[in-house]
């Protein structure tokens, strides 16, 4: 018996040590750390980034049905039961905010263009709409500026919904009907297509954590719609490509790695839960479009299995969005499996995750095997009183730089966001903005913490 538990004990030390060898958790000497050896490729793409729903006002016809719902438990689905509504009226002033976007000595504009105002009825497209884009596009072009646009950013019609949205793989033939019609309209302008924004939030939050619409909790769903969402990257990848300047444009597909690490470095359960949900929310999209295979294979949650080779090389560049870094920790004795921890020593940002610059390092290596130039598409802090955006972007931006010294593909950088917007879940309460909105008088407000952003773009140069 005494030799049996030695055994277990020897095994058990002998797996924790393979483990912490092999997954590091790395924490530099940022007092060491000279910041101002920050070095940059001349031909990097400095950007902002916005979301249509996020900015634009009047969304009525989309993710909106849900902020004005309640959840099982009685509460409103927005915090304080705030509504998108006239968000930063965007749509009306697009053109004052890309004179905004220009002051700050970018190159890029990311931004997104919203179906449910293009399509607000099945197969009814608004050419009204359609030619506000136009517009847009034009007046970001006459500004010096390259547009980006993103095809999907967590929204999309209500008949889409109804019809179950990407629960069924039925439905991707609407979004790639979508597509090709609005590249046909704007690819002769636009350089750079984004086709999914984070599959794996769209997933999670709406059918996992219940967050977003269609507020469900079924892990099992969320992996099926996890997978569909990456099926319409690669059906849309294919599809415009057929197209006339498919070949010309640069189509990429945008993804958000979260670092999930064990809470005790010491404890295997801690371990275990942290791959699992590793291999759910990074390494299953990760895997799908390096070799075809897509699975989720965790017992009691979700199991899946789905192939498609036309998944290795459907994107012309990794779209990398990185903000959070989370510890978990197994609770045997808990109605939660298990809980999201902050450790101590780090510094918050004012969404539930730190700040960790080491991360975005570490992100960029994880996606490198795919092997395509990493865009990162979106990077930013919620900052309210605005007393960490500055380190925030000295520490993240020192880290990209690091990375490209080392030898990976980053070609350019696109902070989140442009200015303070509706936060989703959040509503107005988080304020992520280089500028700051006052949504009484929708007057902007370069940020002190903007200048640092300012400064080594200029340098950059
Ligand atoms: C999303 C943005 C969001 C940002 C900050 C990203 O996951 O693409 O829409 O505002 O994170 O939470």
């Amino acid at each position: 018996m005494l030799l049996y538990i030695l055994i277990v004990l020897l095994v058990y030390i002998f797996s924790v040590m393979i483990l912490h060898l092999k997954n590091p958790e790395p924490y530099w000497d940022w007092d060491n750390i000279s910041l101002d050896e920050s070095k940059f490729p001349k031909k990097f793409k400095w950007g902002t980034a916005t979301a249509s729903h996020q900015v634009e006002g009047n969304s009525i016809n989309n993710w909106s049905k849900f902020e004005n719902q309640i959840n099982k438990n009685g509460d409103p689905n927005i915090s304080n039961n705030q509504k998108s509504g006239d968000a930063c009226d965007h749509w009306n002033r697009y053109a004052e905010d890309i004179l905004l976007i220009k002051n700050l000595g970018v190159s890029h504009y990311r931004f997104s263009i919203e179906w449910s105002k293009i399509e607000p009825e099945q197969n009814c497209f608004d050419i009204d709409v359609i030619n506000h884009y136009h517009k847009m596009i034009d007046s970001i072009i006459e500004n010096d500026l390259v547009p980006v646009l993103t095809l999907h950013h967590f929204t999309h019609p209500l008949w889409f919904d109804d019809l179950g949205a990407f629960e069924k793989s039925d439905n991707i033939k609407f979004f790639i009907k979508f597509c090709d019609k609005v590249f046909k309209e704007y690819s002769s302008k636009v350089p750079i297509w984004c086709t999914i924004n984070e599959p794996a939030v769209v997933s999670t939050q709406g059918y996992f954590s219940g967050m977003f619409p269609p507020g469900k909790k079924d892990s099992q769903l969320s992996a099926i719609v996890l997978k569909n969402l990456l099926e319409a990257h690669v059906q849309s990848y294919q599809s415009l490509k057929k197209l006339e300047n498919g070949d010309k444009v640069k189509i990429g597909i945008v993804k958000n790695i979260n670092q999930f690490d064990p809470w005790r470095r010491w404890n295997l359960l801690d371990w275990i839960v942290s791959a699992a949900v590793n291999q759910f929310f990074n390494w299953s999209s990760i895997q799908f479009l390096s070799s075809g295979e897509f699975k989720i294979r965790i017992p009691g949650l979700a199991w899946i299995k789905h192939e498609n080779k036309n998944a290795i090389n459907s994107t012309d560049f990794f779209g990398l969005n990185y903000y959070s870094h989370n510890h978990l920790k197994v609770k045997l004795f808990s109605k939660e499996l298990f809980s999201m921890e902050y450790k101590n020593k780090d510094i918050m940002t004012d969404m539930p995750y730190i700040i960790y610059p080491e991360g975005i390092y570490r992100a960029i290596k994880y996606v490198s095997i795919l092997k395509v130039p990493i865009m990162i598409t979106e990077n930013g802090i919620a900052d309210h009183k605005d007393d960490r955006r500055a380190i925030y972007i000295e520490r993240y931006l020192y880290s990209v730089s690091k990375a490209i010294k080392d030898g990976y593909n980053v070609v350019g950088y696109f902070y989140w966001s442009l200015m303070d917007n509706f936060e989703w879940a959040f509503g107005y309460d988080m304020k992520f903005g280089l500028y700051s909105v006052d949504f009484k008088t929708q007057k902007r407000k370069l940020r002190k913490g903007a200048n640092t952003f300012i400064k080594i773009v200029k340098n950059a140069k």
